[in-house]
């Protein structure tokens, strides 16, 4: 099953900045939710990493001005997305259920894709297989934005994506499985469902998957038309 952009015309009403003339569909409408549970965690973040709430409160004021829009987008599959479902079934912490709830049907029938960047280098032979990512808002997302990328990461099991970098800041959150997330030379730091990882402009970081799968949501905000680089 596609996520669609049928059509309808539908009166929707949300708090986010939806053109009143846009013709409505039901998968719009999924995209509000989606942005409404999405913001609802980073409040959550605010919250939680309250040492960081200023760095975290700037994504919730970009994600506020994301003019919410659904276009095709065919569905896409990597060697990855078979444990997609599965990377699902380790339990959902208690901030995530919103999103969960609204990506499971969709989980296997979205775009999946990976940064062209990343493609023909020898050194990630070994990562590729097992590492795609699904933008739901951005520059390549279900919803067009220049100024936010919401989506998923998903990475199995066992797998290392070395440092990379990019100018956009990047606050993860880890929806089901366990990841081991490192910035610069700090040591590695076990993030299991639930957990907020946030990176700043610039600032080159890691990710590894030991024991379990991981599907993690990231948002950017700031030049998000820049894509991740390795360090
Ligand atoms: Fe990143």
């Amino acid at each position: 099953m596609a996520i669609l952009c049928l059509r309808l015309f539908i009166p929707v009403v949300s708090r986010h900045n939806v053109p009143m003339d846009a013709r409505r569909s039901f998968d719009a409408i999924w995209m509000v939710q989606l942005v409404a549970a999405v913001r609802r965690l980073l409040a959550m973040a605010m919250w939680q990493e309250i040492d960081v709430s200023d760095e975290i409160e700037a994504f919730v004021n970009a994600l506020d001005r994301v003019v919410i829009d659904c276009r095709p987008q065919p569905p896409h599959a990597l060697p990855v997305t078979k444990i997609a479902r599965r990377a699902l079934r380790y339990g959902v912490g208690a901030y995530g259920t919103g999103v969960a709830d609204l990506i499971r049907p969709h989980l296997s029938h979205l775009h999946w894709q990976q940064n062209g960047n990343y493609q023909n280098d020898p050194a990630l032979a070994a990562f590729l297989p097992n590492y795609g990512y699904s933008e739901l808002i951005g520059p390549d997302g279900i919803s067009p934005s220049d100024s936010v990328r919401v989506g998923l990461l998903l990475m199995a099991k066992g797998t290392t994506y070395p440092f990379h970098a990019h100018p956009a800041a990047e606050i993860y959150y880890v929806l089901s499985g366990q990841g081991y997330f490192k910035k610069d030379a700090r040591p590695w730091r076990s993030s299991p469902a639930n957990q907020f990882i946030l990176h700043a402009p610039y600032q080159p970081h890691a990710i590894e998957t030991r024991q379990e799968h991981l599907l993690a949501l990231y948002v950017w905000h700031g030049d998000v038309g820049t894509a991740a680089q390795l360090t």
